[in-house]
């Protein structure tokens, strides 16, 4: 009766590790700002349902907003247009849609591990093979060409990459984009770059894929910039032969994105983003205190994130990820288990600063008590076995 694909995707062990939690936890395995939407497109969105913006739009998104979208990109692409762009349902949707329009059944896909946890399933989905690449810490968590390369096929038709990273918080230099472009080149494939976080960095700003080659669809959100991860909009931008079936696929999923809250992100996007820039600069704050906490933990390391509002600590507890995330559940501290990133994610945690200094101060100290057992454990094993 069920498709067999059911079968072959699960549902992601976030969602699991939260229908597990005690409500008084403290919530380190957060997707999204821990902030409210700025006021004014608040209340651009209110307005938009009172003035009659309830409705069915065009199904690419208001022209308006997609040419706004479109200003976003021209300094990497001087001729990037309104034309090249498609408004979709998050982040999530255009990912899909992607899939959908982008790979065959038995394609082969490359994608991050650990990556983000709708990349490989969405592959499966379409019936086309993911192909894990590694991200390692020894590479701060950095794609190493040759790895891809090797992984290679005559059946490799597309990569995925994602910078800043979830769940690394890894953001790319521009010799590894440059890279990444000049093999797909060589290779033919189409690269399919989630650049969800891109405003959100601590250092230098992160490196489009748009603009360098006529290989790269951009998937992008409004989710965090503006965060809204409830309003459910995001936007792909692509090259103008890939816009046409890419929005197909979109109209077959959703027919158009919402219409009030595309009126209300046009609004964000002509005010600016200034209170995304007062966002980052307290996750900034907020990362420093995580990494000088963790370094206290025993037993756990971590490359220090450049993107996004994760850090992605390995530790040497005789644990699994996910029994150390049960552990600390119990403990009352909600993680990540790494593992649901990809096998090489095992033995590693994801944790969200995207919650107060105060919450993150009191989930570190779990984090450390928990930690501490098993130096105390291991110490007194080594003192009996003396
Ligand atoms: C890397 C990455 N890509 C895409 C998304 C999808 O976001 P949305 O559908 O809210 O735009 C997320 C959400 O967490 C993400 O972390």
């Amino acid at each position: 009766m069920v498709a067999r694909r059911v079968g072959e995707v699960e549902i992601s062990g976030i969602r699991r590790m939260f229908e597990a939690a005690r409500p008084d936890c403290i919530n380190l395995g957060l997707g999204e700002p821990d902030f409210d939407p700025p006021a004014e497109i608040v209340a651009a969105l209110a307005d938009a349902t009172r003035n009659g913006a309830n409705h069915y739009g065009p199904t690419a998104g208001l022209p308006k907003l997609r040419s706004l979208v479109a200003g976003l990109y021209t300094d990497r692409l001087p001729s990037t247009t309104g034309d090249n762009v498609i408004i979709t349902s998050g982040g999530s949707e255009a990912l899909m849609a992607c899939a959908l329009a982008l790979y065959d059944p038995n394609d082969e896909v490359l994608v991050p591990d650990p990556g983000f946890v709708l990349y490989a399933p969405h592959a499966r989905l379409v019936g086309a093979r993911p192909v894990p690449y590694p991200l390692t810490e020894r590479d701060g968590y950095l794609p190493r060409m040759e790895e891809i390369e090797r992984r290679i096929t005559s059946r490799t038709t597309a990569i995925v990459v994602n910078s800043p990273s979830n769940p690394t918080g890894a953001v790319f230099p521009r010799a590894t984009v440059d890279g990444i472009i000049d093999l797909a080149e060589r290779h033919n494939l189409t690269i399919v770059s989630d650049e969800v976080y891109d405003r959100i960095t601590y250092e230098a700003p992160a490196t489009s894929f748009w603009g360098r080659t006529d290989r790269a669809v951009i998937v992008n959100s409004f989710s965090k910039t503006f965060a809204a991860t409830g309003w459910r909009l995001g936007f792909v931008v692509a090259p103008r032969a890939l816009v046409g079936p890419i929005g197909k696929i979109h109209y077959h999923i959703m027919a158009c994105p919402s219409t009030p809250a595309q009126q209300a992100i046009l609004v964000g996007l002509e005010t600016g983003f200034g209170a995304m820039r007062a966002m980052v600069q307290e996750f900034r704050g907020r990362r420093d205190l995580a990494m000088r906490e963790l370094a206290r933990v025993p037993g756990m390391r971590c490359v220090r994130p450049s993107g996004a509002f994760y850090i992605f600590p390995a530790f040497d507890w005789p644990q699994s990820s996910v029994e150390a995330a049960m552990g600390l559940l119990e403990a009352g501290l909600i993680t990540t288990p790494g593992d649901s990133f990809g096998s090489r994610g095992e033995r590693h945690l994801r944790l969200s600063f995207a919650t107060s200094r105060e919450n993150l101060a009191k989930g570190l100290a779990i984090l450390t008590r928990y930690g501490e057992q098993f130096t105390s454990r291991s110490s007194m094993r080594a003192r009996r076995d003396r």
